[in-house]
């Protein structure tokens, strides 16, 4: 392993849109995914469940995404040729996306209890991001209207009224990295109340 250090991961990682054709090793993902769960975790409930969809297991979960766009409206139904090429081109552009890592949690009946455990899991997701930096590996955060409708959920085998699919990590090594869009000085987001 590589290891850049922290503070250049934090810095230098952007989201990746554009990834090579080659997967990533599964023990490389498992390091990934283990440095994501050092995320502060409240109770120790460790909340995060990940579903690694690839090779061939992508195919049912890009299916299950195309049926639920359809359901959801986002895209039509008919037999158009425009609509099937459209639904083609979709599904090209997910399969070749090496890995998409599902990201879901057992929903917490008390609201604070849920926001404990949601916060925990984008700990969860942004230390997975920052490990995968320093392998070399890019990902991409999605948050998609698919992720809320229960048809979808229970495609793929989840049940929408106790998990609650909090991503989908879109994973490889970068073809493109993309520029860095830099941030707005914290000075004008801060305020220190002294007294
Ligand atoms: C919760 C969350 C959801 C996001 N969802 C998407 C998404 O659905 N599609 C996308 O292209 N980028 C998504 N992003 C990535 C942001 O657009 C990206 O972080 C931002 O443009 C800054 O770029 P950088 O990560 O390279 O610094 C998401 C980021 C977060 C934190």
């Amino acid at each position: 392993m590589i290891a850049i250090d922290l503070l250049t991961a934090i810095k230098a990682r952007r989201s990746i849109h554009q990834f090579k054709k080659q997967e990533v090793g599964r023990a490389v993902l498992q390091d990934i995914f283990t440095y994501g769960s050092y995320a502060p975790t409240h109770y120790m409930k460790e909340s995060w469940r990940i579903n690694v969809y690839e090779r061939e297991g992508k195919s049912d979960f890009v299916d299950a995404i195309m049926t639920s766009y359809q359901r959801i409206g986002m895209l039509k139904t008919d037999d158009d040729l425009k609509t099937q090429k459209m639904i083609d081109s979709m599904k090209q552009f997910l399969l070749q996306i090496p890995h998409h890592a599902l990201i879901y949690f057992k929903k917490e009946d008390d609201p604070v209890r849920y926001e404990e455990t949601y916060a925990s899991i984008c700990a969860f997701i942004q230390n997975a991001q920052l490990a995968a930096w320093s392998y070399g590996v890019g990902m991409l955060w999605t948050i998609t209207p698919y992720m809320h409708d229960s048809g979808f959920a229970e495609d793929i085998g989840l049940d929408s009224r106790t998990d609650k699919i909090a991503a989908v990590m879109q994973i490889g090594y970068p073809e493109k990295i993309p520029r860095d869009k830099g941030r707005t000085p914290i000075g004008d987001k801060i305020t220190f109340i002294s007294e």
